[in-house]
C-alpha cells in the first residue's frame, strides 16, 4: 500500500517549473532514494510535497488525502516530517528544548523519553546547546525532532551532508531503522550509490524530470546511469562541502 503518491506533480518558485510531470510513489515502511545532478530539483520536490512551493499542480496523495492546498503545519499533524538540509535544529537551545518545542506532539514527556531510549547519545546531551553538538549528533537531535510527532512518511534532504564518511554510515544507519518504527522515508542523497545500496526503490531525476525509477540494486548496476547519474566507486564516497540551499 502506498504511503504517498504523487501524480503530474509540477512545482516552481516563480512563472517557470523547477519540476514537472513528476510521477512518484513511497510505498509503507519503504525507503526510497532520489538522486540526480545539483540543481536537478531534488530539494524543490521534497519542499512540495511538504507544501512549501508557491507555485505547484497535480495532485498528492498522502495515506487517501489530498494534501494540495494544506499549508505545511497541517502536513505534519497529518503525518509528515521534513528533515531540511540545513537548519534543521534550534542551536541556541538545548537538546531538551529543541524536542519541548515541537508542535502536534500527544503525550510530550512520554515521546522525549523514547526518543532517549532511541538516540542514548542524545540523552546524555540533553542540556547541551544543539550549537555544541557534534555533526553526527546534530543529525540525530533533527531526526528526533522529526519523529516526534510519530510521522508516517519522513522526507530527508541530504542527511549526509557535511557528514564524515563515518558519520555518514552512522546517519544512515539510522535511517534504515525508521521502517522498523512504522516510518517510510523519502530521502534525497548526495552520496546516491550508498544510499541505494540500502533503498527499496529509487528515481533518478533530471532537469525537473524523473528520467529512470527502479529498485536501488538495479539502479546501481544500470552502468550507463551509474556514470552520468550516481558516482563511480569510490568518487561518490568523498565528503562534499555543505550545500547553500535551504
Ligand atoms: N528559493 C528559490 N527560488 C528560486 N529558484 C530556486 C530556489 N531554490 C532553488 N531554485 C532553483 O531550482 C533549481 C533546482 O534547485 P534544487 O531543487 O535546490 O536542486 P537540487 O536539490 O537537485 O540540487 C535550481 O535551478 C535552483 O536555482
Ligand atoms: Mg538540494
Amino acid at each position: 500500500m502506498s504511503v504517498l503518491r504523487l501524480s503530474g506533480l509540477s512545482a516552481g518558485y516563480g512563472e517557470v517549473d523547477i519540476v514537472s510531470g513528476i510521477e512518484m510513489h513511497v510505498n509503507d515502511r519503504e525507503i526510497v532514494t532520489i538522486a540526480g545532478t545539483n540543481g536537478a530539483g531534488k530539494s524543490t520536490l521534497i519542499k512540495a510535497v511538504m507544501g512549501l512551493l508557491p507555485r505547484l499542480s497535480g495532485s498528492i496523495d498522502f495515506e487517501g488525502k489530498q494534501l494540495v492546498g494544506t499549508p505545511p503545519e497541517r502536513r505534519v499533524g497529518e503525518g509528515i516530517a521534513y528533515v531540511p538540509q540545513v537548519r534543521n535544529v534550534f542551536g541556541s537551545l538545548t537538546v531538551l528544548e529543541n524536542l519541548q518545542v515541537v508542535e502536534h506532539v500527544k503525550r510530550l514527556p512520554e515521546r522525549i523519553r523514547e526518543m532517549f531510549d532511541l538516540f542514548p547519545a542524545l540523552a546524555e546531551r540533553r542540556k547541551t546547546n544543539a550549537e555544541n553538538l557534534s555533526g553526527g549528533e546534530r543529525q540525530q537531535l533533527a531526526f528526533a525532532r522529526a519523529l516526534m510527532s510519530s510521522p508516517r512518511l519522513m522526507l530527508l534532504d541530504e542527511p549526509s551532508a557535511a557528514l564524515s564518511p563515518g558519520l555518514t554510515e552512522q546517519v544512515f544507519g539510522e535511517v534504515r531503522k525508521l521502517p522498523l518504527l512504522g516510518v517510510a522515508v523519502l530521502m534525497v542523497e548526495q552520496r546516491a550509490r550508498q544510499a541505494l545500496a540500502f533503498s527499496d526503490r529509487g528515481y533518478i531525476l533530471d532537469q525537473g524530470r524523473i528520467v529512470l525509477t527502479d529498485t536501488g540494486q538495479n539502479l546501481l548496476s544500470n552502468k550507463n546511469m551509474a556514470d552520468l547519474y550516481i558516482g563511480r566507486g569510490r568518487k561518490a564516497e568523498t565528503p562534499h562541502p555543505q550545500g547553500v540551499d535551504s
